[in-house]
């Protein structure tokens, strides 16, 4: 029995290690997928719709269905001008054709990386909105669901461990039955069923050993990815009301985040523009070249705009625009913005990631406990020629003198004290 017990916990100890490398080592997981694509791919394409390009869900499943193999979609997506030029594949052609010749950006990718961004595009299901911003005049909320919901697999995995038990204390009560049946002893006092259980682990190692390991193996791989990222939304990007491009504002047409964004450096949080804001400018650009007078006339139709005669409407019922919140830091969580802005002098892409390139805005960071302090250990603060910290500077010089220390990481003036992030 003890050899048994000693080779068993070795094959379990194997079996563990060899289900943790398959979980932990798949060389490229959907999360690759997920920033691959939105690195290369979001400018043109959208996942379940038409944009510059087509939709991109299904495309891997169709090409291969069309041509036998995924070689063909992977060498489009390398490089597409090549692709039409050797293959001579009509479909492809005929698509350029469609699309008004737009060419794809070659991209340098591995055919893995190409695989992983149409794995992630298929396996892509439409999420409800988020929580919301509340703006200042009168622009704001709405509110939906979150996005997959970790705790469904933890109580799947409640029950399936109940069930378990439930056998196994089934299975115990009957051997127990039987064998004092056989030997005419009397059961023992009722010992309540979790000292059974454990009686029960104790004899029927190799069982329940087994058992365990299924409901281990069953747990991990169903739990594994919701669980390791409970309360972790990095990539969340909603689908807006309007189609608001940081790329066409921010980007082309250079216009400063501080604009519309008007107290990120003055206060705790950004703020999210109101409609007035957009009508500076709205009230003379009428058309886009992306999306023509469609998304445009939304601002309109919110704040009762009459496009044709160039006048507000007399009498409106003004409706806000609902932009549904990206960024969510929770409740127990203080972070101010003029503090890192101003203060501490940090860009807004060190956070946001490259704001001015996204058509549309989506959550860089991951915004964990380990992020912000991570930064707060490795940046240091800029002290010179900052009046906010020219008395603590002396203070610090002082009290770091004999290491010789004359700069300080956020750290080291106290940004990984919990009061100072928790109220
Ligand atoms: C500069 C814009 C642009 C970028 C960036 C871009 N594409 Fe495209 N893509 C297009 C256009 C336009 C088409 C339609 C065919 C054409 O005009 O060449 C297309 C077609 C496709 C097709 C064929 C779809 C079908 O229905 O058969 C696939 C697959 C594809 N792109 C994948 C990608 C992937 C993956 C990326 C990112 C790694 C990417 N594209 C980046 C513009 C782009
Ligand atoms: C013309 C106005 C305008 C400019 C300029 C602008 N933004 Fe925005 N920004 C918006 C609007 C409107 C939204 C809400 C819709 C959305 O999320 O796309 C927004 C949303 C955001 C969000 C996400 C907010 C959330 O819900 O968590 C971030 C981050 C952001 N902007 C950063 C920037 C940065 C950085 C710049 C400068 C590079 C910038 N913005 C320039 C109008 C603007
Ligand atoms: C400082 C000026 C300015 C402000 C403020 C501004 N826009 Fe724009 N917007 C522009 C310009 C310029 C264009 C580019 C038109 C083009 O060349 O396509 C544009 C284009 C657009 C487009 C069409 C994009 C396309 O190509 O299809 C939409 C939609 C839009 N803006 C929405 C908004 C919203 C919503 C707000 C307020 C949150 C806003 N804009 C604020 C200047 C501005
Ligand atoms: C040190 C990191 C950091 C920097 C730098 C930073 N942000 Fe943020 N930003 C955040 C965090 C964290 C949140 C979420 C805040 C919350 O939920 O309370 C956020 C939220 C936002 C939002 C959402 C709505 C709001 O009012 O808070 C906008 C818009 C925004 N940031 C814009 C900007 C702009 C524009 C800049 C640059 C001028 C900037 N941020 C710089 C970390 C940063
Ligand atoms: C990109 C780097 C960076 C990230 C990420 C960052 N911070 Fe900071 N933080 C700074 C810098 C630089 C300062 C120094 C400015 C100052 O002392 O006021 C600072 C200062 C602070 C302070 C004031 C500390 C003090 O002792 O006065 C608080 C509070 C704070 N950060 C909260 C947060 C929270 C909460 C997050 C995460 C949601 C976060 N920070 C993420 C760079 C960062
Ligand atoms: C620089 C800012 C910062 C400091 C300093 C900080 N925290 Fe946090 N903490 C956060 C943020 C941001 C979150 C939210 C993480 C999330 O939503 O995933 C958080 C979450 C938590 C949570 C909830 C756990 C969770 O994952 O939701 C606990 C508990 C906590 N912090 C305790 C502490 C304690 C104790 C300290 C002092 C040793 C401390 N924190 C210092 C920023 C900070």
């Amino acid at each position: 029995m003890r050899n048994t017990w000693v080779s068993l916990s070795n094959r379990l100890m194997i079996f563990t290690a060899v289900l943790l490398l398959l979980l932990t080592s798949s060389p490229l997981s959907a999360q690759d997928g997920e920033a691959l694509f939105k690195a290369n791919c979001t400018a043109c394409h959208k996942i379940d719709k038409k944009m510059i390009g087509p939709a991109l869900q299904g495309a891997k499943a169709k090409w291969a269905e069309r041509t036998g193999s995924d070689e063909a979609i992977i060498s489009w997506v390398k490089n597409s001008t090549a692709y039409m030029k050797t293959s001579g594949d009509d479909y492809a052609i005929s698509l350029f054709e469609e699309y008004n010749k737009t060419l794809m950006t070659p991209m340098a990718l591995t055919s893995e990386e190409v695989i992983a961004v149409l794995d992630y595009v298929d396996n892509w299901v439409p999420t409800g909105g988020g929580p919301v911003v509340v703006t200042g005049d009168g622009v704001s909320v709405a509110s939906t669901e979150e996005t997959s919901d970790p705790t469904l697999w933890l109580i799947v995995a409640a029950i399936v461990l109940f069930i378990v038990f439930r056998v196994l204390y089934g299975v115990s009560k009957n051997l127990d039955r039987l064998n004092s049946q056989r030997e005419e002893v009397e059961l023992s006092e009722e010992k309540g069923m979790y000292s059974d259980f454990l009686g029960l682990f104790k004899r029927y190692k190799v069982v329940t050993a087994i058992l365990g390991l299924l409901v281990f193996g069953y747990i991990s791989i169903l739990g594994w990815d919701s669980i390791g990222s409970i309360g972790v939304y990095q990539g969340y990007q909603p689908t807006q009301p309007i189609w608001f491009s940081h790329k066409i504002h921010a980007g082309q047409n250079g216009i400063n985040c501080v604009y519309c964004h008007n107290s990120v450096e003055k206060g705790k949080a950004a703020g999210i523009p109101s409609v007035n804001i957009c009508m500076n400018c709205h009230m003379g650009v009428q058309e886009g070249k992306v999306s023509g007078t469609k998304e445009i006339a939304k601002i309109y139709d919110a704040i009762g705009w009459d496009p044709d005669k160039n006048q507000y409407i007399e009498g409106y019922d003004q409706k806000p625009i609902e932009w549904v919140r990206i960024h969510n830091l929770q409740d127990f969580v203080y972070f101010n913005h003029s503090q890192h802005v101003v203060v501490g002098k940090q860009e807004c892409q060190t956070c946001h990631g490259q704001i001015q390139e996204m058509d549309e805005v989506y959550q860089y960071s991951e915004l964990t406990m380990g992020w912000c302090i991570n930064c707060h250990r490795e940046t240091k603060v800029t002290m010179k020629d900052n009046g906010y910290y020219e008395e603590i500077h002396s203070e610090l010089t002082e009290k770091y003198k004999d290491e010789g220390l004359e700069s300080f990481t956020v750290e080291q003036i106290g940004g990984l004290e919990c009061v100072k992030c928790h109220y």
